[in-house]
């Protein structure tokens, strides 16, 4: 209709379009710009509120509850910061708009002015034009600021496309080599050198070789920092090593199913994660849809069956962040019992017992065992009681396999290390 009403007024209007638009993207890119950030400091704020929720204890026992308050108060006045600026770039694109648009409508009806003064255009047409073109301006203006909108959500996108496209590096192969049918129960390290990615130069494990039978039970002992649940970690393939091959069953974890490797493996780990939830969920974690007498059985050959009662709502009691809170030994053991449910061909104990106390250990320790017959099992041990019962010991210091043999062979060796190591540890409980 502006066309129709005046073609040269509408040439004047088309014309100013780029002049418009181009100002209104580059305010555009400052608006996602800016809105990223918020999105990012806002991330940071609650990141940090979350951990210190969760660890309130922690911040209550060493007095550092105000300072924990402090920074968090940094944290949301930079995030109100962020948020401010990318609001005033947003208002700022907007106003920039409205007033480009409605200055051009000012430069129409002025020149459209000149027209009706020298007689070449009829007021009438003049103010039909003017109505079209305060329409279109208008209806440009809501586009300016849906524009905006646009490149806010963009901006605060960015992050959540970022994570989406990223690959894991540990990833099952687009045709992985099939697992031997029924599982063997092998473990076998070979060459295996490994840093961890944050700590690229200092490795965790060195050239690492063993090989470890069906059914056979190994103890690794060490000092702390040794590179015991490394192993682990390895044989789990949450890592993979720099150099040398990790397999299971005979087959190089890199070229199976992560999956299928990960479900012929039952681990008790160092540090228990307890998920909300109640009991029975938590141990049911272990194999997914298992009956609630599966459940119990496991718990009873845990030794967990007794306290789990004696909880107000017994199995269904809420426990984690939004209910009872477990003691370490009661962690463990709703770990093993886990562990038992999955009944793996491969069970790894990491200090599995180091939580309870001796007579819980001695249960639990039955428990385990009826577990390990049969089983290939790799046990993370402090106790004299297990090492001893292990078919083979390997001690670990820095990252390296440095003995080799059974609790016999090896406190026999003078100036050992595992002779040493039994000395200090065990000296106690032999005399106990
Ligand atoms: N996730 C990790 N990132 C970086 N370094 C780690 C990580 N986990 C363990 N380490 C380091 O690797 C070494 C071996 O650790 P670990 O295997 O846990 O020892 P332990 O024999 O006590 O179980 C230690 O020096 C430890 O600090
Ligand atoms: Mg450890």
């Amino acid at each position: 209709m502006m066309i129709v009403t005046s073609p040269q007024l509408s040439g004047l209007v088309v014309g100013a379009i780029p002049l418009i638009v181009l100002p209104i993207i580059v305010f555009g890119r400052r608006v996602r710009k800016r809105s990223r950030a918020a999105q990012d400091t806002l991330a940071d704020a609650s990141a940090y509120a979350s951990e210190a929720i969760g660890a309130v204890r922690a911040f209550q026992s060493f007095t550092n509850e105000l300072f924990a308050g402090r920074f968090y108060g940094g944290a949301v006045d930079r995030a109100f910061g962020a948020a401010r600026l990318a609001v005033r770039a947003r208002a700022g694109l907007t106003a920039f708009a409205i007033f480009l648009i409605f200055s051009s409508v000012v430069a129409v009806l002025w020149i459209g002015a000149q027209g009706v003064l020298a007689g070449t255009m009829s007021p009438g047409t003049l103010g039909q034009f003017l109505l079209y073109a305060v329409f279109a301006a208008g209806a440009l203006g809501a586009l300016s600021e849906v524009w905006g909108e646009i490149q806010q959500a963009t901006g605060a996108a960015e992050r959540l496309t970022e994570l989406l496209g990223e690959d894991p590096l540990i990833a099952s192969p687009a045709n992985p080599e099939p697992l031997p049918e029924p599982p063997l129960g092998t473990v076998g390290f070979d060459e295996v050198t490994f840093a961890y990615p944050t700590r690229p130069d200092d490795s965790a494990a060195h050239a690492l070789g063993f090989a470890i039978a069906p059914g056979e039970t190994v103890a690794i002992v060490g000092p702390s920092g040794a590179g015991k649940s490394t192993i682990f970690a390895l044989l789990m393939r949450q890592y993979d090593p720099q150099a040398g091959i990790v397999r299971v069953d005979g087959v190089d974890l890199r070229r199976a199913d992560l999956a299928e490797a990960r479900r012929r493996m039952a681990i008790v780990p160092q540090d228990v994660t307890i998920l909300s939830g109640s009991v029975a969920d938590n141990i049911g974690f272990g194999k997914p849809g298992a009956t609630r007498a599966e459940i119990t059985e496991a718990a009873k050959a845990a030794q967990a069956h007794g306290f789990i009662s004696e909880l107000p709502n017994g199995y269904d009691t809420e426990v984690g962040e939004r209910g009872v809170t477990l003691s370490g030994g009661q962690r463990q053991r709703v770990a093993i019992a886990r562990a038992i449910l999955r009944d793996a061909p491969i069970l790894l104990l990491d200090e599995a017992t180091s939580a309870l106390d001796a007579e819980s250990e001695t249960l639990v320790q039955k428990a385990l065992e009826t577990l390990m017959e049969g089983r290939t099992t790799l046990v993370i041990a402090h106790r004299l009681a297990t090492i001893r019962k292990a078919d083979r010991i390997l001690v670990m210091d820095r990252g390296r396999i440095v003995e080799e043999g059974n609790h016999a062979s090896l406190s026999s060796k003078k100036d050992g290390v595992y002779a040493r190591l039994a000395e200090l540890q065990f000296g106690a409980e032999r005399a106990a």
